[in-house]
Parts: structure tokens; sequence; C-alpha cells
């Protein structure tokens, strides 16, 4: 049984195979209407959502499957002091597959080690967010033809963004790949990334606080969120929101075949004009995530491929 926790919970062939079956999907997604026929996601959600509990949602039931689950604590047992590990112990008699997301570090992880189900971490606090990544990654390769030789701006709350992290760690497996970290001195990466991926990799990066120095250097520009449930101080918080707005001043400074990609929700840091550019890929990537996340399922479940 597999569990999909971290990016680096699948080699780069994985990461290959799963990325080349997502593009089998949105190329004949009816193809896949009954591969998953009998078989249920539970989505766990003890934190807000609005795309990634839906985009699985949508995935197993575009799979042939169905969903349970619940999208808050306050409708769960959780209420009532029930444990992570309890609670995947009881879903495990209901589900075949589960995708949770927690605001504790971690709180997959801990559900995984006595799970009899596979479990997909769908965002745990500041840690990680991989099926966001395999979102990502799709949605670069198959707008841009590769994931490899390419200038990636990350901008923004690199230090609580869940999303950043768990890009970083699956773009460094990719040879030519150079980060520009964009982000308030307060908001730049944690260590452990900086030291167990990019430095351990000797993968190049460098460190700015201003977007317009280095958009016109970039392929990818990734746009996050200020996490404001993140932050423990209201004033800091109030301080840093507004430190970058992507605009179509900034917009005319980029490249002329540069993406812009965001995980979303976005809040101001991408100003409405920007839509209607053709580099904004945002909504697109949002439909992309949906083909990713079927792959996603259909290989922890070890669901065939139906034949042409
Ligand atoms: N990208 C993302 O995680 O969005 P949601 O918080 O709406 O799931």
């Amino acid at each position: 049984m597999r569990h999909f926790l971290t990016p680096s919970d699948f080699s780069k062939e994985e990461w290959r195979n799963l990325l080349d079956l997502a593009e089998r999907i949105k190329n004949d997604p009816k193809r896949y209407a009954h591969v998953a026929d009998g078989k249920k996601i539970a989505t766990l959600f003890y934190e807000p959502s609005t795309r990634t509990r839906l985009s699985f949602e949508t995935a197993m039931i575009n799979l042939g499957g169905s969903v349970i689950g619940f999208h808050s604590a306050d409708s769960s047992s959780v209420s009532k002091g029930e444990s992570v590990a309890d609670t995947i112990r009881i879903i495990g008699c209901f589900a075949d597959i589960c995708a949770m997301r927690h605001p504790k570090e971690g709180a997959p992880m801990v559900a995984a080690s006595v799970s009899p189900i596979p479990v997909i971490n769908a965002g745990d606090g500041g840690h990680q967010h991989p099926s966001q990544t395999l979102t990502d990654l799709f949605t670069i390769r198959s707008l841009k033809g590769r994931l490899e030789d390419l200038t990636i701006g990350i901008c923004g709350d690199l230090k609580y963004g869940r999303t950043v992290h768990s890009l970083i760690r699956a773009l460094s497996e990719y040879s030519g790949i150079r980060f520009v970290l964009i982000s308030p001195q307060a908001l730049r990466i944690p260590s452990y990334v900086r030291e167990e991926t990019l430095e351990k990799n000797s993968i190049p990066y460098q460190e700015v606080e201003k977007l317009e120095d280095v958009i016109g250097d970039l392929d990818i520009l990734y746009m996050t969120r200020i996490q404001k449930e993140r932050f423990f101080n209201e004033e800091e918080y109030n301080r840093l929101k507004d430190s970058y707005v992507l605009d179509m001043h900034k917009m005319d400074m980029a490249k002329k075949d540069m993406l812009v990609l965001h995980p979303l929700p976005r809040v101001n840091e991408i100003a409405p004009e920007v839509d209607n550019d053709p580099r904004a890929v945002y909504f697109k990537q949002v439909q992309y995530g949906v083909y990713a996340r079927m792959a996603l399922i259909m290989t922890l479940l070890n669901l065939e491929e139906p034949s042409c």
C-alpha cells in the first residue's frame, strides 16, 4: 500500500508515469469513466478548502467512484476529541482511499502510520501539499512542453506556503532548474527546504525582495498568497499582506511566453486585469488538477487502465 504524503514518496520515474497517465486522461477522459466503479474516496478536511477537496471529489466521480467525508472538524467526532489515528481506522472501514487536510504539520503522516487505506496529504499546516505540486508540474509540462531548463520565480509567502515547499522539492529533481525566490525578509523559505533540498542537491537559487528586479528573467512565475491563517501576530500580517501585486505594468516587463501560476485562492496578489493575459494560466491549472488527481487515485489504488 502506498501513501502520498510528500513529493519524495514517488521516484522521478513514478512522477513521470503519473504525469503521463494524467496526460492520457486529459486527452480522453471518457475512457476512464468506470475504472473506479464501486470505489470510495473519503475527503477528511479539518481545514477549509475549495479546490483541493472538490477536485479530489470530482476526480473520483469522473472515475466512476463515489465520495464520503467531512469538510470541517466541527462536523465530525473530532469535535468530541477523537484522534486522527482513530478517525482513519474508522474511515478505513468505509472507504478505499482518503485525502486529508489538517492544520497540524504531520497529521496525515500520523494517520498513514496506522491507516488500512492509502492516505493522501491534501495539505498539512505550513508543511507540504504534494497533490497541488502534481497539479503544478502537470500544468507546466502541458503548457511549456518540459520540466527541465526553466527559471522558476516563486513569489510571496515562502515561509508558510506549503505548496511552495512541495514544488521546490519536486522540481529539484529536474535538470537545468534555477529558482528565483521572491519574498519579504520575514517570509523566506524555511531552513529545512534550503538545506535538505536546495543546498544538498546544489540547485542554483537566488533570494530577492523585489519582483520587478527579476520578472524579466523568468519562464514561470508562481505567485502565492500571504497565509493569514498561519500568522501569530495580526500586525505582522497587516504589514506584509500587500507585499506583492502582479499587475499589467509588471507583466509588460516579463517574457512573452512566461507563464503565471498560482495555487489559489488569491487575495490581492494578482490584479484581476492580469486574468485576461494569455500567460495567466491559474484557472486552467485548476482544471489540470482534476486530471492529475484522477491519475493519482488510479495509481494509489492500482486501478488498471482501460483498453483502447
Ligand atoms: N490550492 C488549494 O489548496 O486551494 P484550496 O485551499 O481551496 O483547497
